[in-house]
């Protein structure tokens, strides 16, 4: 028996990164798949690759900012599996921009894409994630809502997805559906993280005390976790996946700092 043997997931933002992987090992785990992304075709190969080891897994364009949208992929689900009981809230995007330098536009795109967007799954999921019986909902936050980062508006948006998680999870509770956030930090390997300036990359690898980035594998096998019945008991948290970054990176650092004082690399102020 696969651990999400007999469920079916509906997954944002798959074409990629951790969208995509989330679907590989929820179909090797024997859950049925409805990928999505912006573009569905950008999500052929996965359903192939998916499809040529025994997956079950339809995909469908699902701008997650546009509500008719996600009313089609919720029928689409139904029709193609008659049931959902997972939703993954994984599309996002960043803006790069301080509060000084943002543009009106980026910001509403960003707050649309991170959090409007995840408003209208839940909103959407939830009734038929009731009709089967009840579930789990995972929203892919950050680091950058547990702490300060560079980009106003991702910060605000992952924050607010944090909040959004815990105030769902009491809302949804009487249904039978739990609701949790990850908060990963650096994931190498993504579009998202490739964009990244090469020093911005290295500051980054730098301040984590695991001293890397995570693979996108290993946000999965959290998501697969908190998305399986392995954890009931589990709603309205918010995990971290980070390499103690949001433990103590400035307790880490610090202790660099020390050491390069003390080595006479950096001169004190
Ligand atoms: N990579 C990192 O370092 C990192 C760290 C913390 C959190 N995250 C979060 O993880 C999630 C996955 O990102 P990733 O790292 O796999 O990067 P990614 O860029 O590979 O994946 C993001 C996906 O979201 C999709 N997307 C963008 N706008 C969309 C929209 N309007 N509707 C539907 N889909 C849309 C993109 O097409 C893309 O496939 C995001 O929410 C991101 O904020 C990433």
């Amino acid at each position: 028996m696969g651990r999400l043997e007999n469920k079916v997931a509906l997954i944002t933002g798959a074409a990629g990164g951790q969208g995509a992987e989330y679907a590989r090992h929820f179909a090797r785990e024997g859950c049925a798949v409805v990928v999505t992304d912006v573009e569905g075709e950008s999500l052929a190969d996965l359903v192939d690759a998916i499809r040529a080891s025994g997956g079950r897994i339809v995909a469908t364009s699902l701008d997650v900012r546009l509500e008719a949208q996600w009313a089609e992929a919720m029928a689409l689900a139904k029709r193609a599996f008659g049931q959902l009981h997972v939703l993954v809230n994984n599309a996002g995007t960043i803006s790069r921009q301080g509060v000084d330098a943002t543009l009106l536009e980026s910001w509403h795109r960003t707050i649309d894409v991170n959090l409007t967007g995840p408003m209208l799954g839940i909103k959407h999921a939830a009734p038929l994630m009731r009709e089967s019986g009840g579930g789990s909902i995972v929203n892919v936050s950050s680091t950058a809502g547990l702490t300060a980062h560079p980009d106003a508006a991702y910060c605000s948006s992952k924050w607010g997805l944090r909040g959004l998680t815990k105030m769902a999870a009491i809302e949804y509770a009487d249904w039978g559906i739990r609701v949790n956030s990850i908060h990963p930090g650096q994931v190498v390997d993504t579009k998202i993280y490739s964009k990244l300036a090469a020093e911005s990359a290295e500051a980054g690898r730098l301040a984590i005390p695991a001293r890397r980035g995570a693979r996108p594998s290993e946000c999965a096998d959290l998501v697969l976790f908190l998305a399986s019945d392995e954890s009931t008991y589990i709603t309205g948290s918010e995990i971290a996946i980070d390499g103690g970054y949001s433990a103590g990176a400035p307790m880490f650092l610090r202790g660099k700092l020390r050491d390069l004082l003390a080595s006479g690399k950096l001169d004190g102020p």
